[in-house]
Formats: structure tokens, sequence, C-alpha cells
């Protein structure tokens, strides 16, 4: 398997007297090289805990992870992640941004240039390498680190809700584009989101985390062909069905934080 997470728990101690928090529970998963897996689960639940553990920011407290075999122990090339937030430095222009991380693998001058080049035409973004990240629309930059992330070719791709502060119109565009990179390039992707129809445009399968602490509540294996038409009758039936549990896992949630 190219990717398993095996029995994972972490738990977060802030301070010595506060309670322990238990971001994920004894969650396992495996993922198979290729796949498109969306991870599904409510605001608040472990999502980017376990994106963390899987791009080596953080370490299990109990259990491992494996890729291509081999314990994950810290950050490496193999994995990069796509962030939530933006993450673009400001004060480069967009190449220079795309080439920085580029610089480590031992390329030239040339190369970089080449090769930031070549990864901001397949986002779309061929004419906006000068330009700086505050003279792009959110969705353009959006598109500049996902060139970034993949100009770096790492073997897994981790994104994690890459998209929650794009406006609805600007989202649809940037799901056909994260859709079509994955089919030219046939990356792993593990693609957090707590957004319902993101995941049912992208995955190969959705996995519903419960609510804190994160487990494996479900599995969906969607096999409908991409691009999907989100308001067939199949992908609507299937959207009723991941409402209900995420509705499931947000009222245990509600239980959970009521004191007492
Ligand atoms: N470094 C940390 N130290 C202490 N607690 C943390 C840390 N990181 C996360 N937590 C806690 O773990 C729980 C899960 O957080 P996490 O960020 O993984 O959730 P999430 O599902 O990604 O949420 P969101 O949908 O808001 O992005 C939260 O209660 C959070 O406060
Ligand atoms: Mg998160």
């Amino acid at each position: 398997m190219f990717l398993e997470v095996q029995n994972v728990t972490k738990v977060f101690r802030s301070s010595e007297n506060e309670k322990p928090i238990v971001a994920v529970k004894d969650l396992s998963l495996s993922v198979p090289r290729g796949e498109f897996l969306c991870i599904l689960g409510p605001i608040g639940c472990g999502k980017s805990t376990l994106l963390n553990m899987i791009a080596g920011f953080e370490r299990p407290t109990k259990g491992r992870i494996l890729l291509e075999g081999k314990p994950i122990t810290g950050p490496g090339p193999d994995r990069v992640m796509v962030f939530q937030e933006e993450t673009l430095f400001p004060w480069m222009t967009v190449l220079e941004n795309i080439r920085f991380g580029l610089r480590f693998k031992g390329l030239s001058e040339e190369e970089t240039e080449e090769e930031a080049r070549r990864y901001l035409s397949l986002v779309g973004l061929e004419k906006f390498g000068d330009f700086r990240p505050h003279e792009l629309s959110g969705g353009m930059k959006r598109k500049a680190e996902l060139a970034r992330a993949l100009a770096l070719n790492p073997k897994l791709l981790l994104m994690d809700e890459p998209l929650s502060s794009i406006d609805a119109i600007s989202k649809m565009s940037l799901l056909q584009e994260i859709l079509s990179i994955w089919e030219k390039s046939r990356k792993t992707i593990v693609y957090v989101t707590h957004n319902i129809d993101e995941a049912l445009f992208l995955a190969d399968r959705i996995i519903v985390l419960t609510a804190r602490p994160a487990q494996v509540k479900r599995e969906v294996v969607i096999h409908n062909p991409k691009p999907r038409d989100l308001l067939g009758s199949e992908m609507i039936d299937l959207k009723r069905q991941l409402i209900e549990e995420l509705a499931q896992s947000h009222a245990l949630e509600e239980h959970v934080l009521t004191p007492g």
C-alpha cells in the first residue's frame, strides 16, 4: 500500500493543569497510489491534525504512518502540503515563489526558471509570473500555490481545505483545475474538506470522520466518471446521505462540547 495510517492517536497537552485534547483516536486508513482521497469531517474534528501527521509536522502519540512501507518521522520532499491559509511570500513575484522551492532541489537557475514556467502554464497563470501575490485574485493565488506545490513533484500531495476562502464561482473553476491536474499527473492526493460538494466532485473515495476525536465514520467509494454533474440524481442522493452523516457528527460534537 502506498500510504498507511495505522491506529493513530494524537493527544495534545497544552499545559500541565489543562485537560489533554484527543484530536485523533485510533484512526486507520490506507491510500493506494494514484488515488484522490477526500477526507470529510465537521469543523474542528481533527482533520488538519491528521494531515499534519502525514506531512510529518506532528508525530502521532500512538500508532504509525507508513509511506511506501517506510515510517514517516518528519517532513520530507516526497510530501507537499497546500494549506488553508495563504502561504505565498508577498515580497516575491509568483515566478520567484515557485522557483524558491526548486532551488533546494539542486537545479540550475535556468532549470528552475523553466520548471517554474512550466507549472505556471499548467495552472493557466503563464502571463502572471512577474506579478506579486497582492496583484492576484484569491483564486489566482490558490493556483499559484498549487503550481508551487506541484513543481516540487511530490509523491503525495496533501491539501488542507484549499478552497475554503474562495467564492462559489471561482471555486468551480478551481475544482476543475485541480481535477485536470490530477488527471494529468496522476498524483496521489489526500484532500481535506468540510465541503460535501468539493468531495463529491473530486474524490475516488470519501472518508467521513466523526466529530473530535476524529475516527473513521464511513467510507464511500464513488465510481462515477469525472467530471461529475453534481446535480445528477446519483450525486444528489449521495449528498443527502453525506449531509446526514455530517449532521450526526455535528450533533455528537455539540454533545461533547456541552458541559456536564
Ligand atoms: N498544536 C496544537 N496544540 C493543541 N491543540 C491543538 C493543536 N492542533 C490542534 N489542536 C486541537 O485539536 C483539535 C482538532 O484540531 P484540527 O485543527 O485538527 O481540526 P480541523 O478538523 O482541521 O478543524 P477546521 O475544520 O477548523 O480546520 C482542536 O480541538 C484543536 O484545538
Ligand atoms: Mg483544519
